[in-house]
């Protein structure tokens, strides 16, 4: 399936499933406290900090988007067979609408019916006390009632999203991973579970900053992300995102006795 269907038949699929579907925005986000757009999620930040209004601005209280982003976080790790500092991030949003279940029934049904593909397994948040957030014990139990039954705990620095800049919504999240053909399992998909505000960055909340905590997010929501090049990697079958449609054919323009990693890196520029 080339990337230009699985984008379409992303948006499609939500827009059946009552979403808006939102445009990306600029890679320059209006949120001051980030310097570039990292994430879906960035341009409905108000509209989980009860600042804007979805159903006056969407229509619906559920969006979806393809999001062109970029994260500087992952440059060093350009070149490998999965990251990029430039992505398309497929995303679908809601606010104050759906919850854990129906995320979760969408992620399943478009990965393993729309895509054809199956799921290795999937993460869930293990909890942590400090910070009074519980085991994720609800999202085990919908992936099990759909019959996924590989599902692993992990911590807050893998399954616990945000917050974005200086301060926002964050929350447990839960992830998909499906097999790439060098039988790598990959994950694909995060589905986050935006229940909380932090008044602080996302190192301040790992370090359990002093004087800063957790509290109720006034809309709380879905915000999920899906990267388009892996998901193009897992459903194209190839051994990484550089041999997809979306590289191959820069790839191709280099010269054959460059080293791999070197042409990575300039399809990636
Ligand atoms: N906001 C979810 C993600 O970027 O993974």
């Amino acid at each position: 399936m080339q990337s230009t269907d699985i984008r379409t038949r992303f948006l499609n699929f939500f827009k059946e499933r009552a979403h808006a579907v939102v445009p990306s925005s600029s890679l320059i986000p209006s949120d001051p406290s980030v310097l570039l757009t990292t994430a879906g999620m960035q341009q409905f930040k108000p509209y989980f900090t009860g600042e804007a209004d979805a159903i006056r601005d969407f229509g619906s209280r559920s969006a979806a988007s393809v999001q062109k982003s970029f994260r500087t976080s992952d440059i060093d790790e350009v070149g490998d067979e999965r990251h990029l500092t430039f992505f398309e991030m497929l995303g679908n949003f809601s606010f104050g609408g759906y919850f854990k279940r129906e995320a979760i029934t969408f992620a399943y049904e478009f990965i393993t019916r729309e895509m054809g593909l199956p799921i290795s397994y999937v993460t869930i948040f293990k909890g942590r006390e400090d910070i009074g957030v519980p085991r994720d014990t609800e999202s085990e139990q919908i992936w099990n009632s759909l019959g996924v039954t590989d599902v692993r705990e992990e911590g807050i620095a893998d399954v616990f999203w945000g917050p974005t800049g200086s301060a926002g919504p964050c929350g447990p999240t839960t992830e998909i991973y499906c097999q790439n053909a060098a039988g790598q399992d990959i994950e694909v998909w995060n589905v986050v579970f935006n229940q909380f505000f932090y008044a602080g960055t996302r190192e301040e909340l790992l370090a359990g900053a002093t004087g800063k905590k957790l509290e109720p997010l006034a809309t709380p929501g879905v915000d999920t992300g899906m990267g388009l090049e892996r998901l193009a990697m897992v459903a194209q079958k190839t051994r990484t995102i550089f041999e997809t449609d979306l590289f191959a054919s820069t790839i191709a323009l280099l010269p054959s006795t460059m080293p791999e990693r070197d042409k990575r890196i300039i399809a990636d520029h």
